[in-house]
Order: C-alpha cells, then sequence, then structure tokens
C-alpha cells in the first residue's frame, strides 16, 4: 500500500499535536503535600546565586562537588531545615559561614522547599518512560 504524502504529513501532524497537548497537560511534579511560596522561591534562587552555594553544591545533581546535592536536603529525614541554617550560618572545616539576614536565609530555605518539590537527586528514584522521558519511581 502507498500512503499519499498529505496523509503522511496529517498523521504525523496529529501525532505532533496529540503529543504536544498531552506533554502540556502533564503535572510537573508527582510529589504531594510539598507547598513553599513560589515568590519567596524565586528570590530565593537569586541568594542561592548571589552567594554563589552552586560553585560547591550541586542542584539535581548539576554544580561543583566540594559539598552535597542538596536538592533534596529539605526532605531528608536527618538535615531539612534546621541543618540548612545551621550549616550556613555555622560552616564547617570545609564549608565557609555565611553571614545572611534573616529574610535572605528564609528565602534560601524556601527556595530549597522549591528544588525538592520539583526533581530528585538520586538517580535511583527516576526511571525513564517509554517516551524517553524521566519520570519518579524505582528504577527496575
Ligand atoms: C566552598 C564551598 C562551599 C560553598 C560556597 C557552600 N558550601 Fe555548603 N557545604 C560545603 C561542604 C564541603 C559541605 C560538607 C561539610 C561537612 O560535612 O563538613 C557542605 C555542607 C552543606 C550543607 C549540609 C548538607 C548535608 O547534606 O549535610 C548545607 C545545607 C549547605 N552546605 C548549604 C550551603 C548553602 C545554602 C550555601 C550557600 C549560601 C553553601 N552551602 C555554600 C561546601 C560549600
Amino acid at each position: 500500500m502507498k500512503l499519499k504524502p498529505i496523509y503522511v504529513f496529517l498523521i504525523l501532524s496529529a501525532s505532533f499535536l496529540w503529543y504536544s497537548f498531552s506533554i502540556y497537560i502533564k503535572p510537573l511534579s508527582t510529589k504531594e503535600n510539598t507547598t513553599f511560596n513560589k515568590k519567596m522561591a524565586s528570590d530565593g534562587q537569586l541568594v542561592w546565586q548571589y552567594y554563589n552555594c552552586q560553585s560547591c553544591h550541586q542542584l539535581y545533581n548539576l554544580g561543583g562537588y566540594l559539598g552535597p546535592d542538596l536538592t533534596n536536603v529539605i526532605s531528608n529525614p536527618d538535615k531539612g531545615e534546621k541543618v540548612i541554617r545551621a550549616m550556613v550560618k555555622s560552616g564547617t572545616k570545609q564549608m565557609p559561614a555565611f553571614t545572611l539576614s534573616d529574610n535572605e536565609m528564609d528565602l534560601l530555605v524556601e527556595y530549597l522547599k522549591s528544588t525538592d518539590a520539583s526533581g530528585s537527586a538520586d538517580l535511583r528514584k527516576l526511571k525513564i518512560n517509554n517516551f524517553g522521558m524521566i519520570e519518579e519511581g524505582e528504577r527496575k
């Protein structure tokens, strides 16, 4: 059977539209119970950039490799907000202490809540679906 070019064109266009539509209606994150203030989180990103935390830390596995990845530090039961505040304020032998205002600190914490809500740094928790997209869930 020989397909007319116009049908090939229509089938490809329909597939393109269907696929684009299905991507746009898909929620960005499957995580529940993670609430954060969007405005504060985006200001917090500026704090993160201003103090150059990225030079030593990774988010979503990208960044400097001196310190640990901080994407999910907020939801880590052993770390969380208290550890973030303490680390930034006091530092350690390997991490310098920073003098942030209370407001900057709150914004930074909000930003790390947003990274936690939008991704996972642990590659073992990500799987690749049939469309080649990355999803959350245990890898097989
Ligand atoms: C000069 C490199 C460097 C910079 C810049 C830096 N850190 Fe760190 N950070 C480290 C290292 C190294 C550790 C691990 C320290 C240790 O365990 O003694 C660490 C640990 C941490 C931890 C604890 C994480 C965990 O899982 O134990 C947090 C939270 C943290 N840093 C936040 C920040 C924030 C926020 C900034 C920016 C304001 C920042 N760091 C900037 C090097 C850095």
